[in-house]
């Protein structure tokens, strides 16, 4: 299904925090998205909330989701560092989700399935209350003109949604390159009845080792700017 197709059978949410980009596939992408979407994808549908049960082989196991995987550097990473827990990935540009997939066979992991649509869609429709032990979002499109700021993915919506999807002591976890939309979560998750700041100063986390240095974050490091980490635990 080309990039517009999928556009095409978005619902009805009208602000959205991605315009879909033209990129072209690459040969290895456009096979993958052939060969292994079948095997590794799960096809949006707003009328199926998602059993975990029966998704990934290690059936028990705790369920983390990224939210804009970009090409799948933090996706790939954690699915392999952290073996015992099953990833869903939620990303809306192809040639992304091509490179993906082409990870997820090369690396022979098995704990990871890929959801090419809206993130808010996907939490708001497929994913059960409470399902969730993690929700990462790392370098969201900043929409750094101020007409734009609507489009920011956090919003008090977002985390009410996201609230909802986390378990009790489940994390929120955020990066961003961006200090105007750092500043801008920062203040937006504080006011959560929701989530706690695992920050006991209310400011900023450290980064934790292990999350992985994206595409998007290194563009952001050679161009100087200081990278914020924001993690939350749901309440
Ligand atoms: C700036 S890139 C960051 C990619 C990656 N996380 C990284 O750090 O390299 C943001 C990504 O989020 C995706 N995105 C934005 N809004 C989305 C949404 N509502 N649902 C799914 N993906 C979204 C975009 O397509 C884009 O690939």
């Amino acid at each position: 299904m080309t990039e517009q197709q999928n556009q095409g059978r978005l619902t009805s949410r009208s602000i959205r925090s991605f315009v879909i980009r033209n990129g072209r596939l690459t040969k290895a992408q456009a096979a993958a998205m052939d060969m292994l979407l079948p095997r590794f994808g799960i096809e949006f549908d707003e009328n199926q909330q998602l059993d975990f049960s029966t998704l990934f082989t290690s059936q028990a196991a705790p369920v983390w989701l990224e939210i804009g995987f970009g090409n799948g550097d933090a996706l790939l990473d954690m699915a392999t560092r952290y073996p015992d827990t099953n990833f869903i990935g939620v990303e809306v540009h192809e040639p992304g989700v091509g490179q993906a997939l082409m990870g997820i066979e090369s690396l022979g992991l098995t704990n990871v399935r890929i959801i090419q649509h809206d993130a808010m869609e996907v939490l708001e429709h497929m994913i059960p209350s409470a399902a969730l032990q993690r929700v990462l979002l790392f370098f969201p499109d900043p929409w750094r003109k101020k007409r734009h700021f609507k489009r920011r993915i956090v919003q008090t919506e977002f985390i009410e949604l996201v609230a909802n999807k986390l378990e009790i002591g489940g994390v929120l976890h955020c990066a961003t390159d961006w200090q105007d939309y750092a500043l801008w979560m920062l203040e937006k998750l504080n006011a959560s009845d929701k989530l706690k700041n695992n920050s006991a100063s209310g400011n900023y986390s450290p980064r934790p080792d292990w999350r992985t240095n994206t595409r998007f974050e290194q563009r952001g490091e050679r161009l100087g700017h200081e990278v914020c980490d924001l993690l939350y635990t749901r309440i």
